[in-house]
Formats: C-alpha cells, structure tokens, sequence
C-alpha cells in the first residue's frame, strides 16, 4: 500500500531544521561547561539564525502545501494535541532565534554569519528593557522546546514501533 507523505519540501525542510534545532539546544547547554576548552556560542548563534530564516521558509511553503490527513484510528484527542505540539514547535522555532537575536544585539560582539558576513545586531542597549527579558525567555524556552521535543519523538515513536501506522513514514 503506497503512503500518503508530506511534500518533499516538508520532509527536507523538518528534517534539515529538527537537525540544527536538537544541535542547537545540545550547543546551547554545552557552551558553560565546556567555556574554558572551546567556544560554542559563534556557531550557536549562527545555526540559530539559520533556523530562524529556515522556518519562515518553511512556514510560508506549509500556507502553500497541504497536510496529509491522518489515518481515521487517531483519536480527537491525539489530533489536538498533535496540533497544539506542532504549532507551539513552530513558535519556538522563531522564538528562541528571535530572543538571542535579541539579547546578543545588546552584547559586544559582532553578530557573523559563520563567519561568512555580519548578521545586522537590532538597535537593543544593554540597559534597556528588551535585552534581560529576552534573555531569561531564550532560557526557558530552551528547556520548554527540549521538553516539547522529547514528548514529539515519542509520539512518533509510538506511532512507528507500537501502534505500526505510518504516520512516522509520512515524514521520511
Ligand atoms: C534554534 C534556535 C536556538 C535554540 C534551540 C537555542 C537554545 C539555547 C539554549 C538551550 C541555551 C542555554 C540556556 C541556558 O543554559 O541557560 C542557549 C544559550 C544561548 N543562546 Fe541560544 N538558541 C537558539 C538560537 C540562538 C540565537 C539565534 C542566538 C543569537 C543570535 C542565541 C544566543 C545564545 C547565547 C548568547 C546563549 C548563552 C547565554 C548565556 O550563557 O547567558 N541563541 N540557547
Ligand atoms: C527539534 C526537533 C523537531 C522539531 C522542531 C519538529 C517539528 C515538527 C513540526 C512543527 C511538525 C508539524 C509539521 C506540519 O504539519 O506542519 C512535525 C511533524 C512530524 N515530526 Fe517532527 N520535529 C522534530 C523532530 C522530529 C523527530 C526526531 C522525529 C522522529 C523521530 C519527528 C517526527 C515527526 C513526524 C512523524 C511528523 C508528522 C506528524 C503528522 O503527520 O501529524 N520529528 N515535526
């Protein structure tokens, strides 16, 4: 039986920014600890601000393409909750670059590109009232999208190796 999947371009682009997304958090806890032995926060900054211009490709084409509908045994419940799972990811995805984007306007060092170009730091002083804020939210939004990560493998998961349907297939 052939499978419904989500477009190419769905599949490549979740993928691709679930990829950087999980390096990223892992970058992101790391860059304390390992301070004194290698500078984790210039790549951090640079794949988080890929993601950011990733996602909103990735949104603008998901306005274009349609979802494969889910098979008929997913309950109303999962559907919602799915739902709400995905669209919270989605504003993760644009939160968390948005917030360091934010507060690293306010730092001292330049904002590069993977070293490629300067990415243009936000008019954001360090005293004013945007740069702690945005701070602490990158923080605990880091944590919330590592918590909301593991809850969606599982699901996907589950729905792989427990329940055998092929709503995991639909994205490979
Ligand atoms: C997918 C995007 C991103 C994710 C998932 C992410 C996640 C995280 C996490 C989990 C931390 C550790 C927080 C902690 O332990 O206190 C962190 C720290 C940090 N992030 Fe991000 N981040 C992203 C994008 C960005 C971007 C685009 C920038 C800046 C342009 C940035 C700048 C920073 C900085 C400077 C820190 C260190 C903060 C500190 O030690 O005080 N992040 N990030
Ligand atoms: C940071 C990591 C990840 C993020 C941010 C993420 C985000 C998302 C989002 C936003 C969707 C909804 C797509 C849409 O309908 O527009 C989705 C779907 C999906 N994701 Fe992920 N994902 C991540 C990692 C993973 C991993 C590791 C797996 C597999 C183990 C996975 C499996 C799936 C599957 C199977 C779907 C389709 C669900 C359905 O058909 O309703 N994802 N993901």
């Amino acid at each position: 039986m052939t499978v419904e999947k989500y477009h190419s371009s769905a599949r490549l682009l979740h993928w691709l920014i679930a990829i950087l997304a999980i390096l990223n958090i892992a970058l992101g806890l790391l860059h304390d600890p390992l301070e004194k032995v290698v500078q984790l926060i210039p790549l951090h900054k640079s794949i988080g601000l890929s993601v950011l211009v990733l996602t909103l490709v990735r949104i603008a084409l998901r306005m274009i393409w349609k979802k494969p509908p889910l098979p008929g045994s997913v309950t109303p419940l999962e559907r919602a909750v799915a739902w709400g799972t995905h669209m919270l990811l989605y504003v993760l995805l644009l939160a968390l670059p948005l917030t360091g984007w934010v507060f690293s306007s306010a730092g001292k060092y330049p904002l590069s590109f993977f070293g490629l170009f300067d990415w243009p730091k936000l008019p954001i002083s360090k005293d004013g009232p945007f740069a702690g804020p945005a701070h602490e939210a990158h923080e605990v939004l880091g944590f919330v999208m590592l918590a909301l990560v593991v809850l969606h493998v599982a699901a996907a998961l589950r729905h792989h190796f427990v329940l055998k349907d092929d709503i995991l297939r639909r994205m490979l």
